[in-house]
């Protein structure tokens, strides 16, 4: 059976989940809701909650119980047997576990919000957070922003399918799995390529985007707005940098920007192919793995992600994965680059780390054009 159904890629599971209610049914669940226990969630938990409720997730309707979550922390698969390589759990203290169990309803909400939706319970279970921790991130050292987050959480986790009737800090400029389904046939686009991202947009980025831009119809520029580390450039900040490159750089009618309401986790390999199967349900055929992807430090090496791919059947992740290698300018080739098209030494590369382009923008210093659009740069110290 083909995965493209209508001309449309099939999302993950064969059917976008829905959980979001409205009307009556909303109504009354949001007034049965004053009465239930609460959970308050984590800001990435209310990121989750949006994303799960709207069916970016499927084929997740709530949160993992005791078996989806030690399957794939373990394996990366969920008990039906599809790839899955990241927990999406909602934590919560001993006391409110103690007072759970299976049948019981829940409140759910966001930080300093009332309720947005409320959990049917299936499943109450504790974790071990340091063995979560090593499975998901190959590391317990609380350095790494994604463990430390992992570490802190209460021990206990509630598991089961969510109704949401009002999706917690919704950002105007995302959308929602459905509407860019309906986006993209409007466009007349049947490949689609997602491209991820948290950094404010460099050349390297606009390099691996314009040579997808060469092989599908149209590309969903889909950074990512949600929970981030401190060190990372507020979203605000990232979003116009990608706007002004798409007004100087790119022919605005192949390029979408919509924003991702996720939170970053810093898992690299397993993040990379989570991103991939999330963006499938945005109706997204292909997706961009450079170097690094969703690192963080030196917890991953370069090409880790690429390369998990590989333990899965690519029909069964159903979105393609477009691989780059690390891109550079290359003074002599006087253009953007990679090891597989330039043949000249590191000398003649311009090449930033995030660290230090966070260090220059920090104390004034303008990024060298060879790594950013001047546009770009003149904003981002502006910005900062
Ligand atoms: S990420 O955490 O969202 O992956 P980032 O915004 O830095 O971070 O990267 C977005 C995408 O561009 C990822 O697929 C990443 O691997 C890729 N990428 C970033 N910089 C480079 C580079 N210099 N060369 C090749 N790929 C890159």
């Amino acid at each position: 059976m083909s995965i493209m159904d209508a001309g449309l890629i099939e999302p993950y599971g064969g059917r976008l989940v829905d959980c979001r209610v409205s009307g009556i049914a909303a109504e009354r669940l949001r007034r049965e809701a004053r009465h239930l226990p609460r959970a308050e969630l984590s800001p990435v938990e209310a990121a989750d909650l949006a994303l799960i409720a709207c069916g970016a997730y499927s084929p997740l309707d709530g949160f993992m119980g005791r078996e989806a979550y030690g399957e794939v922390v373990q394996r990366m698969y969920l008990p039906s047997g599809l790839p899955w390589t990241l927990p999406v759990v909602l934590r919560v203290g001993r006391e409110l576990a103690a007072r759970l169990q299976a049948g019981d309803m829940v409140a759910l909400c966001p930080p300093e919000q009332d309720p947005v939706g409320v959990l049917f319970v299936d499943d109450v279970f504790p974790i071990d957070p340091q063995r979560e921790a090593r499975e998901v991130f190959g590391t317990d050292s609380p350095a790494h922003p994604g463990v430390a987050a992992v570490l802190g959480a209460p021990e206990w986790c509630l598991g089961g399918p969510v109704r949401v009737w009002a999706a917690p800090d919704w950002p105007a400029t995302a959308l929602t799995p459905q509407e860019s389904r309906a986006a993209f046939p409007q466009r007349g686009w049947q490949r689609v390529a997602a491209f991820q991202t948290r950094n404010p947009a460099h050349r390297a980025h606009e390099h691996l985007q314009k040579c997808v831009l060469e092989v599908v119809d149209g590309m969903l520029l889909h950074p990512l707005v949600g929970p981030t580390r401190s060190e990372d450039l507020p979203a605000p900040v990232r979003w116009r940098a990608y706007e002004i490159l798409i007004h100087y750089y790119f022919p605005p009618e192949r390029v979408l920007l919509a924003a991702f309401p996720g939170a970053m986790r810093y898992g690299g390999p397993r993040e990379a192919v989570f991103h991939a199967l999330v963006r499938r349900n945005f109706g997204c055929t292909h997706f961009v793995v450079g170097r690094d992807h969703a690192g963080v430090g030196s917890f991953y090496g370069p090409y880790d992600a690429q390369r998990l791919f590989d333990r899965f059947d690519p029909n069964v992740i159903g979105i393609e994965v477009l691989r780059f290698d690390a891109a550079f300018y290359c003074r002599r080739c006087g253009g953007m680059a990679t090891l597989r098209s330039c043949p000249h030494g590191r000398a003649e590369r311009v090449v930033l780390s995030g660290t230090e382009v966070r260090r220059r923008l920090r104390d004034g210093e303008t990024l060298p054009e060879e790594f950013a659009r001047p546009e770009i740069a003149n904003f981002l110290l502006r910005a900062g």
